[in-house]
């Protein structure tokens, strides 16, 4: 009888893989807008961006010609080519954004059509989990992996902010913060159970949810914060509306951010859920070689670094060239960490995220 399960398990086991991160590329639009030009549109400066945020510059894609999609369909050939596969070879797609090309359908089935490979008609599923939707990508990724279920999973994080934004003085603390940019990961299976994607680590408290949002246009009807302030009309009919004229008129139509409330609890997750994952797997903040924490604002970075104790060459920053690109803040820095040497085999890497929902996660790789 013993045998017999053991023989289950060990069948079980056999199937098991590590998923590991096999590729990686970004793409970043070329029209960088300093803090100077943002001062030309609304009342802020360089001081104060640098100050609070550390970025120094961002990129803005062309508008009309390019989109979520066409960045993220950049990033994903450049992760295909780097993982030496073809594109044909991808076989699900997941997609995170919180500025996709339309309302629905998704970007993954927009990203398929751009790479060219409708023919094999893979899944695709897009994650709405806005800075977290890398981490939150990549655990799924390993889900699928681990099990045998795909071999070439293709996780994009892509961002089209500057088409959203609100530019002016009323919108001036969001709209500096955020850029545009793609990255892109290729997550196949590997059978060294020592290396890849050691664990994942996702929280959400959606309490918060409207401190760092962009409510409409959508469906809630006012539902959650009153009808009133959305200008809905008061009689039921049948269907309704997604945008009213007061949204528009009342600029209800670009996101909003409780600034404060998100740094403060930024500066408590990051760390908490990095540790979980460090005590998940037996391991210290000593022993992480590199820190890829989601580019949110440098400030919120250093506080993360100092609060697990490491040196400035255990973490990579790049918010100052970037800003903030939300979903694909990560894949962009791992990227760019990786093409600077700063990643080597057998190191261990962690990615961590906070933001919008309030949503929160972490991952531990061994390279
Ligand atoms: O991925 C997650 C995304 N979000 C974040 O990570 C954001 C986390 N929070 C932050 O990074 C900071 O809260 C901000 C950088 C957004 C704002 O910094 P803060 O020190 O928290 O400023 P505040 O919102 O408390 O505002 C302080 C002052 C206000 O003026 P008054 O009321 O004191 O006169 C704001 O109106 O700074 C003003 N302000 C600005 N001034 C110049 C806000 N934005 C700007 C701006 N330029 N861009």
């Amino acid at each position: 009888m013993l045998n017999l399960v053991f023989s289950i398990l060990a069948q079980i086991f056999e199937k098991m893989y590590n998923s590991r991160i096999a590729g990686l590329g970004y793409y970043l639009p070329e029209n960088k807008v300093t803090n100077d030009q943002l001062s030309e549109f609304m009342d802020t400066s360089d001081e104060w961006i640098q100050e609070r945020t550390g970025i120094q510059e961002r990129r803005y894609a062309k508008k009309h010609e390019e989109t979520t999609t066409t960045m993220g369909a950049r990033a994903a050939e450049k992760a295909i080519q780097d993982a030496g596969i073809d594109k044909t070879d991808v076989d699900f797609i997941i997609f995170a954004t919180l500025s996709p090309d339309y309302f629905f359908p998704g970007c993954g089935v927009l990203v398929q059509r751009e790479l060219g490979i409708t023919d094999t008609e893979i899944g695709a599923i897009d994650i709405r989990n806005q800075c977290t939707g890398f981490v939150y990508g990549l655990s799924v990724a390993d889900q699928f992996v681990k099990t045998g279920m795909y071999k070439n999973v293709l996780l994009i994080g892509s961002e089209m902010h500057s088409m959203g934004l609100d530019f002016n003085t009323r919108g001036r603390n969001v709209t500096v913060i955020f850029g545009d940019g793609a990255g892109a990961a290729i997550i196949q299976p590997t059978e060294d159970n020592q290396k890849g994607i050691l664990t994942t680590h996702l929280h959400s408290n959606g309490t918060n949810a409207e401190e760092l949002a962009m409510i409409t246009p959508g469906s809630h009807g006012g539902y959650h914060l009153g009808k009133e302030k959305f200008g809905f009309p008061d009689e039921d009919d049948l269907g309704g509306i997604y945008i009213t004229q007061k949204m528009i008129d009342d600029h209800l139509i670009y996101p909003n951010m409780n600034g404060p409330l998100v740094f403060k609890t930024a500066v408590k997750k990051f760390p908490e859920v990095i540790k979980e994952a460090l005590n998940k797997t037996g391991l210290s903040p000593t022993d992480i070689d590199m820190l890829i924490p989601h580019q949110a604002n440098l400030r919120i970075s250093q506080f993360v670094q100092r609060s697990l104790g490491l040196r400035d060459d255990q973490v990579h920053n790049n918010i100052m060239k970037y800003g903030n690109t939300t979903a694909a803040s990560i894949p962009i820095a791992l990227t760019e960490a990786r093409d600077q040497g700063k990643i080597k085999e057998g190191d261990l890497v962690c990615l961590a995220a906070f933001g919008s929902g309030f949503t929160w996660g972490s991952a531990l790789i061994r390279w």
